[in-house]
């Protein structure tokens, strides 16, 4: 029992006599029963449905990022390693859903370094929906199930799309062939948002990362996507747990794009803080820092990858939040949402836990706390008998002078079509265009006409071209509609 009291007999019940009644006073099976009835957690609000492995980071191009960036995972020689989780999601769907949606991949990495934990929480599009924070709950709930008939509800989806058109970019991104990947080793991934970094010299520069998959990219046609939703379900979850199982250690490489903090003050093109914008490679190319490796499964799903947290705030001295507004806003909420789901120890659970020593004796007590608590230490700071706890200088925010207008400042119509623009133009080959208009259409056309006309629109603003495919396929798929 859980009191560690053995148990006679763990398969038959108390009952008085072979026919029963069960009696009260088998607290065997009321302990077993009790614990089972509290087994469930919150699912995440969000990329609920996921995987997710163990292995390591290694440092392939020292000298590179280390300019830039103070961090100690990025200073060694090469060859140095930092392990690592790692865990890929739909965004979504509940817990149960399948694994083959049309739906951006959640990317999440977290770097158990000497200096605390780095969580690059990303996805594997390099862009995102919408720029605000304030609009985040809203954009959520209209991809999500409608109120009234608990139904994923087309209308709902596309009237928020329609009405912030700066999601036009991504959701090319989504009904293009990359929107439905083959599993979760044959994406790349992003940290989507601009970082700031600090070098050793106090120096400030702004950094993209991203993670290039070494598998090649694969994607699933949409109709066998749809089969596999039905027979196999969780079909990206057996891929990856398969493949490092069989000893096919899955790796990216990691890399970076960087600018500096000069040129960002006078960059005209975009803001480069918005991450509905990517930076052109051919403006700020890739520079690789190393690569990850995944080489070890979970042996307890629910212990390794369920209580996984991840959170944006997780930055280690030398990486700090860019401006950014969207990376701002999820500065608080993961955290929140770990108290919520994980309760306020969270970070005491062995897979969160950092792996160098953490002095915070000021953090005590709380529901479901299994540390030692910091026994006889003070709880209070300062103090005359603990004078170091984990402070120190190079951990120092980078000091900087922001001026501006307090104001809720509307960003709606910040240049929401040029990239967008280029990714149909330039970037997309005819035959994809004609799959992503087909995609996009059979969705599309399940909206009430007004919707379609509006975001109709907002594709016309991208290319007249794009708009004319699309109607021309809506007026076949769904004629009420177009
Ligand atoms: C204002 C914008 C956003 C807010 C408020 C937000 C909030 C959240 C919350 C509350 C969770 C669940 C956390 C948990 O229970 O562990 C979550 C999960 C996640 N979010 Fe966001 N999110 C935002 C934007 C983004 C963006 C832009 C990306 C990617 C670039 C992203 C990637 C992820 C990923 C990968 C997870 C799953 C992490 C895991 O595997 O545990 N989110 N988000």
């Amino acid at each position: 029992m859980t009191s560690g009291r053995p148990v006679g007999d763990k398969t038959n019940s108390l009952t008085v006599g072979p026919r029963g009644p069960t009696l009260l006073q088998d607290v065997a099976y009321l302990d077993e029963i009790a614990h089972f009835d509290r087994e469930r957690i919150p699912e995440r609000a969000v990329h609920a449905k996921g995987n997710g492995a163990f292995g390591y980071f290694e440092l392939t191009h020292p000298g590179g990022i280390s300019k830039y960036c103070s961090a100690a995972l990025f200073d060694g020689p090469a060859g140095q390693q930092t392990p690592i989780a790692v865990r890929f999601s739909t965004v979504g769907g509940e817990k149960g859903s399948a694994d083959t949606v049309r739906d951006p991949r959640g990317f999440a990495v977290k770097f158990y370094t000497s200096e605390g934990n780095l969580d690059i929480v990303g996805n594997n599009t390099p862009i995102f929906f919408i720029r605000d924070p304030m609009q985040f709950p809203s954009m959520v709930h209209s991809q999500k199930r409608h109120p009234q008939t608990n139904l994923k509800d087309p209308d709902t989806f596309w009237d928020f799309l329609s009405l912030r058109p700066e999601s036009i970019h991504q959701v090319l991104f989504l009904y293009s062939d990359r929107g439905i990947p083959d599993g979760y080793r044959h994406m790349h991934g992003f940290g989507s948002h601009t970082f700031k970094v600090i070098n050793d010299k106090n120096e400030a520069h702004y950094v993209k990362f991203h993670f290039k998959t070494m598998q090649g990219i694969k994607n699933l046609d949409p109709d066998k996507a749809l089969q596999l939703a039905g027979s196999d379900p969780d079909y990206s979850g057996r891929d990856l747990f398969e493949a490092i199982k069989n000893g096919e250690f899955p790796t990216w490489r990691f890399c970076f794009q960087v600018m500096s903090a000069k040129q960002a003050d006078t960059f005209t093109a975009f803001n480069p803080f918005d991450i509905t914008k990517t930076w052109p490679h051919s403006q700020f190319p890739l520079m690789d820092i190393g690569r990850i490796v995944l080489n070890r499964n979970p042996n307890n799903f629910f212990a390794e990858i369920e209580q996984l947290a991840f959170c944006p705030a997780n930055m280690v001295p030398g990486i700090e939040p860019s401006p950014d507004k969207l990376l701002q806003g999820r500065l608080f909420s993961y955290s929140d949402a770990h108290r919520y789901r994980l309760g306020v120890n969270f970070n005491d659970i062995p897979v969160n836990r950092p792996q160098c020593p953490v002095m915070n004796p000021t953090f005590r007590d709380g529901a479901y706390c299994f540390s030692d608590n910091y026994g006889n230490l003070p709880n209070y700071y300062p103090n005359s008998h603990l004078n170091k706890l984990n402070q120190d200088p190079k951990a120092m925010e980078h000091r900087q002078l922001i001026q501006g207008e307090i104001y809720r400042h509307d960003s709606s119509q910040d240049d929401n079509f040029s990239q967008a623009g280029v990714f149909w133009n330039k970037t997309l080959k005819q035959d994809e265009r004609v799959r992503l208009v087909k995609n996009m259409a059979a969705h599309l056309g399940k909206a009430k006409s007004f919707i379609v006309a509006r975001q109709l629109e907002n594709c016309a603003k991208v290319s007249p071209d794009l708009a004319k495919m699309l109607a021309d396929e809506l007026a076949k798929v769904a004629p009420a509609s177009s």
